[in-house]
């Protein structure tokens, strides 16, 4: 045996300001997968990770909520946690890159660049908002495409036509924050001078760090020739202010990636038997890896390891890049009910199910990966409902009928013996290379073989004969060996299925080298169901959830800002606009649940001449909805009627709040009545 591996695995720091989707959790699967492959063998890997906390949109966020960014930052914390955990995804350690061992960290990299020289000073000049008192990103200005005319349009490229321009080049500029034409203002900016690393840029993508793919397309920028990286932004900003320049502060991308170091310096501090040097100093002989998407490969393979190497730590052993999750076919599509959130599908199925499908079409590539709904169904169903689990369930109550529950010694099936004995190599070498799907492809020809004997044998027919006894136990013997290596080597994918299976063996937990044995004239525990299989309706109602999510999200937006996510900014309005919104006292007259709809509440509402149906995303908030009834409310009533699933939505409540347990539907003082106008 060789010595056992130090292993440092990262997966990319999620932004805190936004739900976990099936998308990001390719990402935290694969290496989820990949980690505990490494631990079943025996290595030393460790897994850390932590919110990305920093920016202006966290900070705008934490202002339009009416809270801190401090308080975002913890309750998004939580909420990532808690999906990680659900999704059996075993981080060593998820921080926070708002923490302290970040920001020395941060200011030690630093410090450590500008002595060595690799800092650079300059002015310049950019868009500034004079009522909000900040400087704009591209993003928050919006004007009229300097091509196509098209109104509304964000300050770096057209929806409409797909020009890319400067945002000094829109026409009519606007914040998109206050709603106030920006004015030009000069400002002192930091760069860490990058075309300094690029000899060692282009050695190191080439000396297999990276996969193909990815090394051909950062040669496209290393052969034009690399620019200088502006590192800082001007107050105010969410981060860490640079040291010794006061008003200026770290752009959220140079901290980030710091943000795995310090991940596991807090680790460090728990685990005295980490040595945080040992895996960090320049000539480390551990192994660090990043799993990242293919949208972030510049700051993982160009700014990172120049940074590291700038400031005298190693560099990653190898960055591995996967490609984007599209759902049946397509980009995820809220409208579609495609857009589905890490929590929406915990509540309705199970999360190795997706493990295991991510698994079987994951490859060493960058590739994009579709979730295809219908075939999700069938491949869970068809492998591990019916191939795998199906051979302990086949086998188990034989022998518990039978034979007392104890495994009889021998081996019925040499030759499959010896061909899972052959397979256990290769399947290792796909785990290592990050080739889950020929893993999984490999296993479930083993699973065939094993099932093809096993129905030759025909053991419910032989237990039937007077005499075949010896040789029905024989037979199941084996089959209970076989499950017990397809097991072991599905326990990267299926962690909760593997230690359901270790119960019912009543074996200690299984790791990789067990495969190697048998359990002989042994005892087992009597078998339950391992897993079932997936219902078409739950895939639906996930789906259904999923829309509902998004009429939640509009229900308790602005009037006329569709998307709450994405836009979290309210501009300027005039008073004729605000004037135009007929809003009103309305009496809850009946609020009911609505079937089919966790998050909705069906509202009628009188407003003195009339009376409204209106679907509210509430729900969460007012689970005893008959509590309502008889309350007054404030009301949009001339807001355009949308059509739902349930029916037509007439008008909007008012509520306040972030969401969850925490809205807080409006309330005018007593003495108001149905139908009044609010002015
Ligand atoms: N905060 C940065 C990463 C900083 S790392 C020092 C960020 N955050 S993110 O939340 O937008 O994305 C986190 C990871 O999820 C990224 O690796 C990203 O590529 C991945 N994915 C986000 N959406 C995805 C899909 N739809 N499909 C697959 N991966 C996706 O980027
Ligand atoms: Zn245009």
């Amino acid at each position: 045996m060789s010595e056992p591996r130090q292993i440092l695995v990262t997966s990319a720091l999620p932004y805190a300001n936004g739900s976990i989707h099936l998308g990001h959790m390719l990402e935290y699967i694969q290496t989820d997968m990949w980690v505990r492959f490494q631990k079943l063998r025996g290595n030393q890997c460790i897994y850390v990770c932590a919110d990305d906390a920093h920016g202006s949109a966290i900070m705008l966020r934490a202002e339009k909520e009416g809270i801190t960014p401090e308080q975002l930052i913890a309750n998004v914390q939580a909420e990532h946690s808690s999906d990680f955990a659900d999704f059996l995804v075993d981080f060593d350690n998820f921080h926070s890159t708002h923490c302290e061992e970040n920001r020395e960290l941060s200011s030690l990299i630093y410090t450590r660049l500008r002595e060595a020289g690799h800092i650079a000073t300059r002015s310049v000049t950019q868009y500034y908002d004079p009522e909000k008192g900040m400087f704009l990103a591209d993003r928050f200005i919006k004007g009229t495409c300097p091509k196509c005319a098209a109104e509304d349009q964000y300050g770096d490229n057209c929806e409409k036509c797909g020009a890319t321009y400067a945002p000094t080049e829109l026409k009519n500029p606007k914040s998109a924050i206050s709603g106030a034409t920006p004015e030009l203002r000069d400002s002192q900016h930091f760069f860490f001078k990058l075309p300094d690393f690029q000899a060692m840029l282009q050695q190191w993508t080439r000396s297999g760090t990276l996969q193909d793919a990815v090394a051909n397309k950062l040669a496209e920028w290393l052969d034009s020739g690399l620019q200088e990286w502006d590192i800082s932004r001007d107050a105010p900003y969410f981060g860490f202010e640079i040291p010794g320049e006061p008003g200026k502060y770290f752009y959220v991308w140079l901290d980030a990636p710091i943000g795995y170091m310090a991940s596991f310096k807090n680790l460090c501090a728990r685990r005295p038997e980490l040595d945080f040097d040992a895996f960090w100093k320049e000539d480390s002989k551990a192994e660090l890896y990043h799993f990242i998407g293919k949208d972030i490969v510049n700051f993982h393979a160009l700014f990172w390891p120049a940074m590291l190497e700038g400031a005298g730590f190693r560099k990653p052993t190898a960055i591995n890049v996967h490609g984007y999750l599209t759902v049946n076919g397509a980009k995820m599509s809220k409208s579609r009910g495609t857009f589905i959130k890490a929590r929406t599908y915990l509540d309705h199925l199970q999360p190795e199910y997706l493990r295991y499908y991510y698994a079987s079409k994951l490859g060493r590539g960058v590739d994009d990966l579709d979730l295809n709904l219908d075939d999700f169904v069938q491949k869970v169903n068809s492998d591990l409902v019916g191939k795998v689990v199906n051979i302990a369930s086949r086998c188990a109550g034989f022998v518990h009928k039978g034979n007392a529950g104890v495994l009889v010694g021998g081996d019925a099936a040499p030759e499959l013996s010896e061909a899972f004995l052959a397979a256990a190599p290769s399947i290792a070498d796909a785990y290592e290379n990050r080739d889950f799907a020929r893993a999984m492809r490999e296993i479930m020809a083993l699973a065939d073989r094993a099932n093809a004997w096993i129905a030759d044998k025909a053991p419910w027919s032989l237990a039937k004969q007077e005499g075949k006894q010896d040789e029905v136990q024989a037979i199941c013997a084996q089959g209970i060996n076989l499950f017990r290596q397809l097991v072991i080597f599905l326990k990267p994918v299926l962690p909760v299925l593997a230690a359901d299976a270790e119960a019912f063996l009543n074996v200690a937990p299984l790791t990789w080298s067990d495969h190697l044995s048998r359990l002989e004239n042994h005892t087992l525990n009597p078998f339950k169901a391992l897993m079932s299989r997936i219902e078409p309706a739950r895939i639906e109602a996930m789906v259904a959830a999923s829309k509902e999510d998004l009429a939640a999200a509009e229900a308790a937006a602005p009037a006329g800002n569709g998307e709450l996510a994405k836009d979290p900014l309210s501009p300027e309005v005039e008073f004729d606009t605000f004037a135009a919104v007929d809003l009103r006292v309305a009496l809850i007259v009946k609020a009911e649940a609505v079937e089919g709809a966790d998050k909705l509440l069906r509202l009628t509402l009188d407003i003195g001449d009339e009376r409204r149906n209106v679907f509210s995303g509430i729900k969460s908030a007012y689970p005893d909805p008959a509590k309502l009834e008889g309350r007054l409310t404030m009301m949009v009533a001339n807001l355009k009627p949308r059509k739902m699933r349930f029916g037509m939505s007439e008008g909007m409540v008012m509520a306040a709040g972030p969401g969850g347990e925490e809205i807080y539907l409006l309330s005018p003082d007593s003495g108001a009545k149905p139908g009044q106008r609010i002015k």
